[in-house]
C-alpha cells in the first residue's frame, strides 16, 4: 500500500477518504482511519462548553498521537488508571497534569507517579487505599484524594455500578479520613459508559450532595467521572449541552465553597469519532458476512456486549439494492467472533466488497489483538467526516429533534 508519512509519523492516505483508500487501494488487510480533526473538534468543544475541567480518560484511546492532538486542542488534565499509563502520557505530553482516578492501585505505582512523575491527585474507595497513598507517598501534604462514591449506572449502556466506589451511607468516615490527610479533598463517581440522558449526572450529584452533608466536610474537587455518549446506531443520545447545563445546575446548588471545582472525565466522547475501520468481506453466507476484523480486533463491543456501530458499503458505483440486515463473523476460528448487529447493509453485498465500520476511536482501537494472526497495524490519516458525530451541526439539529419528540 502507498503511504505518505505525515507529521505524526503516520500513512497519509492519496484519496484521504475512507472511500478512496478503499476503491483506490483494496486493501487485503483491514486498516484503521484516523480523523484527528473529529478529535480536535470534540477536544475543542469540550474545552469550551463543559462548565469546568475536562481530562481525558485515557483507557479509553491511548494513541500517543491522539493524546498529541487532544493536547493541541486545549486539554491539560489526563486521568491515568495504571502506571503504564502514567508513564505513557507523561513522555508524550511533559508538562501535562495526571491525575491516578483507578480507585485500587498497587502501593509501587502511586510511589512511582508521585515521585517519579508527579502525580498529586489520586482516587480511593476505603480506608486500606488511604493508608496505602499515605505510605506510598510518604505522607504527603499536597494531594488532592478524590473519593469514588458508588452511583447507579441505570441510565447507561454500560455499568460501572458494582466494582468500585463506596455504598451510600457509607462515605462519612472515608471523608472524613480522607479530609485530615488530603490538601485538597474530592468527590468522583462515574454514572456508566454512554449515559443516555443527563439525568444520570443529576442523580449522582443528589448522592454526592448526601455524602457532603452526612460527613460535614469542606470539598474542594466535585469530580463528575465519564459517561459522556457518542452516537451509534439506536444509541442516539440528546445534544451534549443538555448534560452539561444539567451538571452545572446540580454543582451550582451543592453546600460547597464558591471556589470548589467541578471536573469530568471523559473518554468515549473524546474519541469515539476519531477513528474508523475499513474491513473486506471474505464470504457471504445468507444474512450473515465473515469480514476480516472481529472481536479480537477492533469489534470487541460489538461481539461481546452486542453494541451496533455505523456501517456503510463502499463500492463504486454505489448499489442501489435496499437495505438488510445482516450479522458478522469475523476472521479467527471460533464462534465467539461473531456480532450480531444487526448491521443495515444493501441488500447485494457480496464477497470482495469493503464495508466501513464507524465510530471505533474509543474502546475499538484500544482493545485489538492479533489472536490467531489476525489483526493489522496498517494505519492512514483521512479528512472525510465521521459516519455519525456530536458535533456537526447537521447531526446536532438531529439530535435537537430526538429531543423534542
Ligand atoms: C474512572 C473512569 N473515568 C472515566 C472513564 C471514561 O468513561 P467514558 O468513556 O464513559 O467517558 C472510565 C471508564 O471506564 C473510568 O473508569
Amino acid at each position: 500500500m502507498h503511504k505518505h508519512h505525515s507529521a505524526l509519523g503516520l500513512a497519509k492516505a492519496p484519496g484521504n477518504s475512507a472511500r478512496g483508500i478503499a476503491l483506490d487501494q483494496r486493501p487485503v488487510q483491514p486498516v484503521t482511519l484516523i480523523r484527528p480533526h473529529a478529535a480536535a473538534r470534540a477536544a475543542r468543544f469540550f474545552v469550551e462548553k463543559f462548565p469546568g475541567r475536562s481530562m481525558y480518560a485515557v483507557k479509553a484511546n491511548p494513541s500517543p498521537e491522539l493524546i498529541q492532538i487532544l493536547w493541541d486542542s486545549g486539554i491539560t488534565h489526563y486521568d491515568v488508571a495504571s502506571i503504564a499509563e502514567v508513564r505513557l502520557v507523561r513522555r508524550t505530553l511533559p508538562d501535562a497534569t495526571l491525575c491516578f482516578m483507578h480507585p485500587v492501585k498497587a502501593e509501587e505505582a502511586i510511589h512511582e507517579a508521585y515521585f517519579t512523575h508527579g502525580v498529586k491527585t489520586f482516587s480511593l474507595d476505603s480506608i486500606e487505599e488511604l493508608d496505602k497513598i499515605v505510605r506510598a507517598t510518604h505522607g504527603a501534604s499536597d494531594l488532592t484524594l478524590c473519593v469514588r462514591l458508588r452511583v447507579s449506572s441505570e441510565h447507561s449502556k454500560l455499568s460501572l455500578a458494582s466494582k468500585f466506589g463506596v455504598a451510600p451511607g457509607e462515605s462519612k468516615e472515608l471523608l472524613f479520613q480522607a479530609r485530615q490527610t488530603a490538601d485538597a479533598l474530592g468527590i468522583c463517581f462515574h454514572v456508566g459508559s454512554q449515559a443516555m440522558t443527563p439525568a444520570a449526572y443529576a442523580e449522582a450529584m443528589e448522592r454526592v450532595r448526601q455524602a457532603i452533608v452526612e460527613a460535614g466536610v469542606t470539598v474542594d474537587v466535585v469530580d463528575v467521572g465519564g459517561g459522556f455518549p457518542s452516537t451509534y446506531p439506536g444509541m442516539e443520545p440528546p445534544p451534549l449541552e443538555h448534560y452539561f447545563e444539567t451538571i452545572h445546575r446540580a454543582f451550582e446548588s451543592l453546600p460547597i465553597s464558591y471556589s470548589a471545582e467541578l471536573w469530568a472525565e471523559p473518554g468515549r466522547a473524546l474519541c469515539a469519532e476519531y477513528s474508523s475501520i475499513i474491513v473486506r468481506v471474505e464470504k457471504r453466507r445468507g444474512d450473515e458476512l465473515y469480514i476480516n476484523d472481529g472481536a479480537y480486533g477492533a469489534l470487541f463491543d460489538a461481539a461481546h456486549i452486542a453494541w451496533r456501530f455505523p456501517v456503510t458499503l463502499l463500492r463504486e458505483p454505489d448499489s442501489n439494492a435496499r437495505d438488510m440486515a445482516f450479522s458478522f463473523y469475523g476472521p479467527t476460528c471460533d464462534d465467539l467472533d461473531h456480532m450480531r448487529g444487526p448491521f443495515m447493509l444493501p441488500a447485494d453485498v457480496r464477497a470482495g466488497d469493503y464495508l466501513e465500520i464507524g465510530m471505533l476511536g474509543a474502546y475499538g482501537s484500544a482493545m485489538r489483538t492479533a489472536f490467531n494472526g489476525f489483526g493489522s497495524d496498517e494505519t492512514v490519516i483521512v479528512d472525510d467526516e465521521p459516519m455519525a458525530s456530536l458535533y456537526l451541526s447537521e447531526d446536532r439539529e438531529v439530535a435537537s429533534n430526538v429531543v423534542k419528540l
